[in-house]
Order: structure tokens, then C-alpha cells, then sequence
């Protein structure tokens, strides 16, 4: 926590859950509970949610909305920027200027809000520019959260994100994912055959991507960069990721057409995307102890869109609801594994050459 969660950006949600003025909700991390609120000032503010009195829990509910934050315990008041307006009964001279909540940074990113609990922030600019370019045409900003889910993961966050980032367990453990996700068995595999075909495949898609002005391919080159960005194809045929390869919700952002592409990305220790033409999916991977991490998949829609006129919940969620059913399985069963005695870990195949870096970085910052 200290060397990592406390010091990097986090996602911590959908700025759709704070579309007012007054809105909050809460966001637990470790032993933190912060306050996402939309201030008075318009601004999204992330304030820890700890009064400066005697330090009592403020916001009890996971979210509403209020126009001061009222401290139960002893009535402190706060506006929803954090500034201490209200302090019955204190003597003469109580500078309550001091005494505002403890703020955390924030950064919304293309409708995602990031915050950073640290007193320095990292400043991953690059990253940010690249997720703001490959975002931008799925109007994120302008989304609302068409379901979320969640699941308590029994192992350490750093399992669970390094299960996220490779897909050499996709063959063995996700049917439906390889059945849907065309880069799935290369990137299990490498056989040649896989790979050439693969190659085919993105090669003819990205013609024709190019040719409705989308997005292709994976930046930046440096593979030790601590962020991606990339688009590749669904699957021959598929216009989104779904079952059957037909849409799920309507078009969003600035996609006149289903280009059948697939936009994804990460920025180190733990944030992701994935998005296509009609619909996203932003998963959140949140320690909140040494063996017990939250992992919340959120299914973002167009803004407009209605539940079973546009759209219908069991279509749109079946993918990464059964691959992270299937992960949950998976990473639960690896932790059990890794507290035996005999645990030792073993070398990394070809396809998971992205956790040996991921594994270098995290220990640069144990360093
Ligand atoms: S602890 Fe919050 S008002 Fe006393
Ligand atoms: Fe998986």
C-alpha cells in the first residue's frame, strides 16, 4: 500500500456517480475511505473521509448526495470542497481554515476519474495523452454506468492484476473468452499458426479501420513504459464484443459504424480499459487487505440508452461477467496455492513477458 496504491493513480469510478453537485460516493482502499464528491466549485473532489476533530467516520453511506458533510459525531460541518464551515463551541481564536478534510488529487481522464492519495502525484502525462487519444471516440465522458458488478477476490491485488494482465491462462480457463476474442489463443499459444493467422486478421481490419478514420494499433513502442494503449480486432465477422458478435447497445462517441475493433489499456499498478463501438468495460482492482481484493467490472453504455429498449443487461454482461467469474475461480485457487510451504515461484512463459516487466517495475518501487 505504502510503495504502490499510495503513491500511483487509482481509478476510483465513473464520473456518471457524480454528475451533480452534492454527489459522492465512497471509495475504500486498504484502510482508506474517500469521499468522491461533486463540489459547489463544479470540480470532482476526493476528500478522506476522516474528520479533523477526532478523526470519526463523516460519510456512513456508500453514496447520495449532500449539500454539507455533517460529521455524526460531533456535528462538524464541511462543504463539499472540504472546507471546515462549522465547529460548535470551540474557544476563541480556532483558525477552522486549518481544518479543512485532507484532500487527495484528482484527475478525470475521458469520464474516468483518477485520484492519487500521495503527496506527489506521478506525473504519467504520456499516459494520460494516450488514454485521452484512444478513448476519446467512445464518449466515455458523456456515458452512463449500465451495470456494475462485484467480487470479492480471497489473494493479494498483485495476483489478481498480474491473472488481468496476461492471457496465457486463456485457453485453459476461458472458453467463451477465446470463443469471442480472436487474440486469445495466440496470445496462449504463440503456435505459428495462431500468430500468422492473427496477423491476417489485423492487417485486413486495420485497412479498413483506417479507411472510417478509427484508430489502429498499440502505443507507445517502449515496452518498459508503465502504460499501453492499443486497438486490435474482435474476431472475423464480429462488429462488438458479444456472444454472437452483433452489437449489444447503440453506437457510442463519435463511431458512425461497428468497426468490429477493440480498444484497450492499462497505466501501471492497476487501472484498464476495454472498450468497443457500442459499449465499455472499466474494471476496478482495489486492495483492501494482504489477502482480499475487490474487483469491480463496470459496463458503461451511451448516455441515452435504455435498459431492454436499447439494451438488454444479460447480453451486454456475459462476457466478462463469465470470464471473471472464471478468474475469481482461478486467482482464489493460486493464492491458496502461493501460502504453502512449498510455494516457490516458477519462470514465466513467452506470453507473460509483460508480468516479468510488471514484476521488475514493482520492484523498483519496493526499492
Ligand atoms: S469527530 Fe467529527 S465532530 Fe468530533
Ligand atoms: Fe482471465
Amino acid at each position: 500500500m505504502e510503495r504502490v496504491f499510495l503513491r500511483q493513480w487509482v481509478f476510483a469510478g465513473h464520473v456518471s456517480r457524480v454528475r451533480n453537485v452534492g454527489d459522492y460516493f465512497l471509495f475504500t482502499i486498504g484502510n482508506e475511505s474517500i469521499a468522491v464528491i461533486r463540489g459547489k466549485d463544479g470540480n470532482v473532489h476526493a476528500l478522506f473521509n476522516v474528520c479533523r476533530h477526532r478523526g470519526s467516520r463523516i460519510c456512513l453511506e456508500a453514496e447520495g448526495n449532500k449539500r454539507t458533510l455533517v460529521c455524526p459525531y460531533h456535528a462538524w460541518t464541511y462543504a463539499t470542497e472540504g472546507k471546515l464551515l462549522a465547529a460548535p463551541a470551540m474557544a476563541d481564536g480556532f483558525d477552522s481554515s486549518q481544518f479543512g478534510l485532507h484532500k487527495c488529487h484528482v484527475r478525470v481522464v475521458e469520464g474516468l476519474i483518477f485520484i492519487c492519495l500521495g503527496d506527489t502525484p506521478p506525473a504519467n502525462e504520456d499516459a494520460f495523452r494516450d488514454w485521452e487519444i484512444f478513448l476519446k471516440p467512445h464518449g466515455l465522458t458523456q456515458a452512463k454506468i449500465g451495470k456494475s458488478m462485484i467480487w470479492q477476490v480471497s489473494a493479494n491485488w498483485k495476483l489478481v492484476v498480474e491473472n488481468f494482465g496476461e492471457c496465457y491462462h486463456c485457453g485453459p480457463t476461458h472458453p467463451e473468452y477465446c470463443s469471442v476474442m480472436a487474440h486469445a489463443l495466440p496470445d496462449t499459444h504463440k503456435a505459428n499458426k495462431h500468430v500468422g493467422e492473427f496477423a491476417d486478421l489485423t492487417a485486413a481490419w486495420e485497412a479498413k479501420a483506417k479507411k472510417l478514420g478509427n484508430l489502429t494499433g498499440r502505443v507507445p513502442h517502449d515496452l518498459n513504459a508503465v502504460h499501453t494503449c492499443v486497438r486490435i480486432p474482435i474476431k472475423e465477422g464480429s462488429l462488438t464484443a458479444s456472444r454472437d458478435g452483433r452489437p449489444v447497445a447503440p453506437l457510442m462517441g463519435s463511431f458512425a459504424d461497428y468497426d468490429g475493433g477493440y480498444t484497450a489499456g492499462r497505466l501501471y499498478p492497476a487501472n484498464y480499459f476495454v472498450a468497443c463501438c457500442d459499449h465499455a468495460v472499466i474494471p476496478r482492482f482495489t486492495p483492501l487487505s494482504p489477502q482480499c481484493t475487490e474487483v469491480e467490472m463496470i459496463w458503461l453504455v451511451r448516455g441515452d440508452a435504455l435498459e431492454r429498449k436499447d439494451y438488454d443487461l444479460k447480453n451486454l454482461t456475459w462476457l466478462w461477467k463469465i470470464t471473471t467469474d472464471q478468474d475469481k475461480k482461478i486467482v482464489d485457487d493460486n493464492q491458496a496455492g502461493v501460502n504453502s510451504l512449498a510455494y516457490q515461484p516458477g519462470p514465466y512463459s513467452q506470453t507473460e513477458q509483460g508480468l516479468a516487466r510488471y514484476t521488475r517495475w514493482y520492484l523498483d518501487q519496493m526499492q
